[in-house]
């Protein structure tokens, strides 16, 4: 493996402080850029945090959080003591790419294609993907081929730009039964899941500089989006009835966009209280603000019913209520749902017809068919009940091999744990050790903004089986020990 020395400050003198990107977005694209066109090689070293932040006299927060991007996408991994270097994992993956791809053209290309294969491989403990062992792939295989085959003329045809409509059908007959939100498809919006969801909302309905509620800790792809619309973020502290709704109204009484995780907070897992459910839509219907829910992975409940909606109580249609198949399917479809209020369904269809006609036919297609044939709550109810398993082991593991270090919290519901670190340790630190053993480990602390929390590692369990959970547990021990 290649070790050069880490990067001069030569190179990293401009940093546009007047630009629109934050800066620790633009240390993360040239970062990025850098690797995928080879200026820097796998296993080369990156310059430390503190002295990068030294060189391009910004904070070392602002580095911290371009390189944690760039360790959760695969770019980079910390090796600890040995400093942080490109991901050797890429150099077979851009070695091949190169190889295939000769033209300008093809370069562009290699910058998006080599990261998502390098990605491809979760790490143990990754948040936010369901089980991939246990994903019906001869059933959904037999639906693709089957829609392959029969490529119908009006498949071929230009779409409605609110996206495939036997999907956005099936969907809104999943909602009402699930959700308990009733809807017509008409307010039903296909979306590149909540990631384009955000794209599309803060397009539509925010101006730069307009406030915005998030949660404190929150989901900081939401963050991100907004802050990339130019949004000002009041970050709303959460805690174990969800976001303090009081707090939000005494700190941006007229905020435009409330942003939350009702069912499961991401990532405390806490579900908002009525009491709070009431006075936020009261407080949206007053300031005349809208709502997002994001609703990303509601239906993993283990000891209750998955719990209704925030919009299923929205008389006052203040609610955009977001949902995905990230969690329920998979996130390589990167499709989502949005439910619009009524008032707003002419502005998005304006922003839609001129700028968003991305929406395709064969993907939904497969999905509509795997909805409507039964598959898809056939295979919630399935995960429903591996997940409970799975978390069950996980926990007893990680309570028999950490029980002197780890406070293993469980919640309702969700995908991941919190185990939360007794002896006044850094999440982070523990994380970054984690991470350079190949463990997707995520510390709480980096979903926060200012509300301290505590510190907790984020540990999903979903791709870890049952027998395998005792072995993990004692990986991750290896991996951190003192
Ligand atoms: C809070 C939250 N919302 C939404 C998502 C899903 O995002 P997407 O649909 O863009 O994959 C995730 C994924 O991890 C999440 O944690």
């Amino acid at each position: 493996m290649k070790r050069r020395h880490p990067r001069t400050a030569r190179q990293w003198t401009s940093l546009d402080r007047q630009g629109r990107a934050p800066l620790y977005r633009q240390i993360y694209e040239r970062f990025r850029n850098a690797i995928a066109s080879g200026i820097l090689q796998p296993g080369e070293r990156l310059p430390s945090a503190r002295s990068l932040a030294s060189q391009l006299a910004t904070a070392r927060g602002t580095v911290d959080a371009a390189y944690d991007l760039l360790v959760s996408e695969g770019y980079i991994v910390c090796r600890g003591a040995a400093g942080t270097i490109v991901s050797p994992t890429l150099a077979d993956v851009l070695h091949q790419r190169r190889q295939s791809f000769q033209t300008a053209d093809a370069r562009k290309n290699l910058r998006n294609t080599s990261v998502a294969a390098a990605g491809s491989s979760p790490g143990s403990f990754q948040m936010g993907l369901p089980a991939l062992d246990a994903f019906p792939r001869s059933v959904w295989s037999r639906l693709a081929v089957k829609r392959a085959r029969n490529l119908s003329s009006d498949a071929m045809t230009y779409q409605n730009p609110f996206g495939y409509e036997p999907l956005r059908e099936a969907i809104a007959s999943y909602l009402a039964l699930a959700r308990g939100i009733s809807c017509s498809s008409e307010k039903i919006i296909i979306t590149a899941g909540f990631q384009g969801a955000m794209g599309l909302i803060t397009r539509t309905l925010l101006a730069p500089g307009d406030e915005v509620w998030v949660e404190d800790p929150g989901y900081p792809h939401a963050r991100r989006a907004l802050t990339a619309a130019g949004a000002s973020l009041v970050p709303v502290p959460v805690d174990s009835q969800g976001m303090d709704v009081a707090a939000g109204i005494v700190k941006s009484p007229r905020a435009r966009l409330a942003v939350v995780t009702p069912s499961h907070q991401a990532p405390l897992g806490v579900a908002l209280d009525l009491p709070r459910r009431l006075s936020l839509l009261a407080w949206a219907d007053k300031v005349d603000a809208r709502i997002v829910e994001d609703d990303y992975d509601g239906e993993f409940r283990y000891n209750s019913k998955p719990l209704p909606a925030l919009k299923s109580l929205d008389r006052s249609d203040r609610v955009l209520y977001v949902g995905t198949f990230s969690k329920v399917l998979f996130p390589g479809l990167r499709l989502g749902y949005m439910v619009l209020p009524d008032s707003l369904v002419d502005a998005f269809e304006r922003v839609l017809d001129t700028l968003y006609r991305d929406s395709s036919t064969f993907i939904p297609s497969v999905v509509a068919d795997f909805m409507t044939e039964g598959h898809f709550a056939r295979h919630v109810k399935r995960m429903r009940q591996l997940y409970a398993e799975r978390r069950a082991a996980l926990a007893a593991a990680l309570d028999e091999v950490f029980a002197d270090r780890f406070d293993v919290k469980l919640q309702a519901g969700g995908m991941h744990l919190l185990a939360y670190l007794r002896h006044h340790e850094r999440d982070v630190t523990v994380a970054q050790r984690a991470n350079s053993h190949g463990l997707a480990v995520s510390a709480l602390s980096r979903w926060s903004v200012k509300n301290d929390c505590g510190q907790a590692l984020l540990l999903s369990f979903t791709n870890i089986p049952e027998e395998l959970a005792l072995r993990e547990a004692k990986r991750l021990e290896q991996a951190i020990k003192y």
